[in-house]
């Protein structure tokens, strides 16, 4: 089996070429990552030497470098992870997004069609469904939860949901969805909510929580997420929606205060600032489908899989120094120091 893995060289696609030359040694894995501020070389070190890995840099919207790799890999899986995947950027421009995000999969897809698969996988997320209330506990997103969305990024990423199951039912292209919810582990780009508050935490530095830090996320370790993923590419029914998620509501303040808490930290670090635009307020997956069809469950309980998170940036800090210097600076800068 030849895998192509796109967007491998982030957060969540690194953690799913671990996972499978580990799970499958006998498979060939190929990373397609254009490199983008969130692709990191330095991440896929360890795998670079495999004899079973090839990186290959190259942007999924660019149909000729895309049709080049499917003509020598002649790949049977594609698991599209690429995708430019942070809300607040996508306030501020949300062109890429669309170009990535949609035209980047119709091409891969394009690609599947010519030159034939046995699998397309789409990684998508439960931020197509929109947002939940607070104060109705008892609602969960089901697959059949209406599409809903609320900002550039999910917008982007639920009209990519579309034109995957369009594929299926014009070209009769085999595809499985997976909707998962916010992950957290080693490898995640410091931007977001977690690392974010674990680097400015270990540098003494205010940590910026949107609105009152009441909005809540339903938070998933990376690694129960890549096995879902590997389920659904090997036993998924094909044309099918599967959500992600391990039943575990957090509201960001709560975490925020864990993070202080375990780093031994003063709550005089939390500073609350301007609201993110639009904000989605409760994210909350039912993951009944894929625990019924593939027997998927989570393994990780959230107060380990923290600190072990917590751990793997105290031990990792040669990883995440480089990537918090320069771009990163600007991009910090520009987004909080108004706020
Ligand atoms: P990330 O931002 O950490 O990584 C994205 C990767 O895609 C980077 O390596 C980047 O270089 C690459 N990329 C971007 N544009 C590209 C292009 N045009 N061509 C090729 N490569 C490109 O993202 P992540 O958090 O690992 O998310 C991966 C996927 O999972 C995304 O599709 C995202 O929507 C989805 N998802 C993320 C979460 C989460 O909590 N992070 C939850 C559910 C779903
Ligand atoms: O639900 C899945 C989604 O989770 C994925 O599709 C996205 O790719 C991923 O980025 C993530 O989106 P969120 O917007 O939920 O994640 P983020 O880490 O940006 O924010 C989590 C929550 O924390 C959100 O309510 C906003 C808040 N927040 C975030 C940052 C970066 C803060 O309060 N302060 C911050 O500085």
């Amino acid at each position: 089996m030849t895998v192509i893995v796109t967007g491998g060289a982030g957060f969540i696609g690194s953690n799913f070429i671990f996972h499978m030359l580990d799970s499958h040694p006998d498979y060939r894995i190929v990373c397609l990552d254009k490199l983008t501020y969130a692709g990191n070389l330095a991440t896929l070190e360890s795998v670079m030497d495999n004899p079973s890995f090839r990186f290959v840099r190259a942007d999924i919207a660019d149909r000729d470098a895309v049709y080049a790799l499917f003509e020598e890999e002649k790949p049977d899986i594609i698991v599209n992870f690429a995708a430019e995947s942070h809300v607040d950027r996508s306030i501020e421009n949300p062109e890429i997004f669309l170009k990535t995000n949609i035209i980047g999969t119709s091409v891969l897809m394009d690609a599947c069609r010519k030159y034939g698969i046995k699998r397309y996988h789409q990684v998508s997320t439960d931020e197509v469904y929109g947002d939940l209330p607070l104060d109705r506990p008892d609602l969960f997103f089901t697959e059949e939860t209406p599409l809903h969305t609320s900002s550039p990024y999910s917008s982007s990423k639920a009209g990519a949901d579309l034109l995957v199951l369009a594929y299926y039912r014009t070209y009769g292209l085999p595809v499985t969805i997976s909707r998962c919810s916010n992950n957290y582990g080693p490898y995640h780009f410091p931007e977001k909510l977690i690392p974010l508050m674990i680097i400015n935490a270990l540098h003494d530095k205010p940590l910026p929580v949107y609105g009152k830090g009441e909005n809540v996320r339903d938070w998933l370790y990376v690694e129960d997420h890549c096995r879902a993923i590997d389920l659904i590419i090997h036993n998924g029914r094909v044309g099918e929606v599967y959500n992600v998620g391990g039943h575990n509501e957090m509201r960001n303040i709560d975490i925020v205060r864990l993070i202080l808490k375990e780093l031994g930290k003063s709550e005089d670090l939390i500073t609350f600032v301007t609201d993110r635009k639009g904000h989605d307020l409760r994210y909350a997956i039912d993951p009944a489908k894929i625990h019924r069809e593939l027997g998927w469950l989570p393994e990780t309980k959230f107060s380990d899989g923290l600190k072990k998170t917590i751990r793997w940036y105290l031990d990792n800090e040669s990883w995440w120094r480089p990537v918090i210097s320069g771009e990163y600076q600007e991009y910090y800068e520009k987004m909080y120091s108004c706020r």
